[in-house]
């Protein structure tokens, strides 16, 4: 009998310590929110949760962009020029459980997809306490887009974002561009 109690006892400490490890776990888990288009961020966010085992959110606007580039263009130039915030699809389950959450966009027009803006800023999310690491891709320059998703949530605090520059579309040479992921992430420690 005693014996039974003694192995009781211990089975009830290790859950416990288990299940303290999972809160801990969950409790410093990072999300990567992300809108991408043709599929660079996609690809970029791809291999940062393959290398981080971060949990991933893809932003989208509720109707969808053209998928033909100029009529894409002439869509998101009209938003950002206006500063329309488009309704967007869904919000990530259980946002409280991330203390971190990467932000990755391409740059339109300069700056960050306006859904992106619209799931920062008017979605109703409680960015407090939280850490939010901007990052884009961008055919010539991040212009003041990292600059723009920090302006956008202000409640949160901030790290070193990260602009990714490609000449190509749908994600062709991104794994070029690991290895500059990969010495960021290790910067951040993530
Ligand atoms: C609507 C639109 C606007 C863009 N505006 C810019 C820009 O202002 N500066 C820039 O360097 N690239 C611009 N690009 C290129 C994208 O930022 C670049 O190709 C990015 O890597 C695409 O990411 P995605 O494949 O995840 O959509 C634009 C592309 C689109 C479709």
């Amino acid at each position: 009998m005693k014996k039974y109690l003694i192995l009781a006892a211990a089975a009830m400490l290790s859950l416990t310590a288990c299940a303290q490890n999972n809160k801990k776990m969950n409790e410093n888990k990072t999300l990567i929110a992300w809108f991408s288009w043709s599929g660079n961020t996609e690809a970029v966010v791809n291999h940062i949760a393959e290398v981080t085992g971060a949990d991933t959110f893809r932003i989208e606007r509720e109707k969808p962009y053209p998928v033909e580039y100029d009529p894409c263009t002439v869509d998101a130039k009209q938003e950002v020029d206006n500063n329309v915030f488009p309704a967007i699809k869904g919000l990530p389950e259980n946002f409280d459980r991330y203390k971190t959450v990467i932000v990755a966009v391409p740059v339109w027009w300069y700056t960050a997809p306006m859904p992106v803006r619209t799931f920062l800023e008017k979605s109703g999310l409680n960015w407090k306490g939280k850490t939010v690491i901007p990052l884009c891709t961008a055919y010539t320059a991040e212009y003041n887009t990292l600059k723009d998703i920090v302006k956008a949530t202000p409640d949160a605090s901030h790290l070193e974002g990260l602009a990714v520059i490609t000449t190509k579309m749908n994600g062709e040479d991104i794994d070029k561009k690991f290895p500059q992921i990969d010495a960021w992430l290790k910067k951040l420690n993530l």
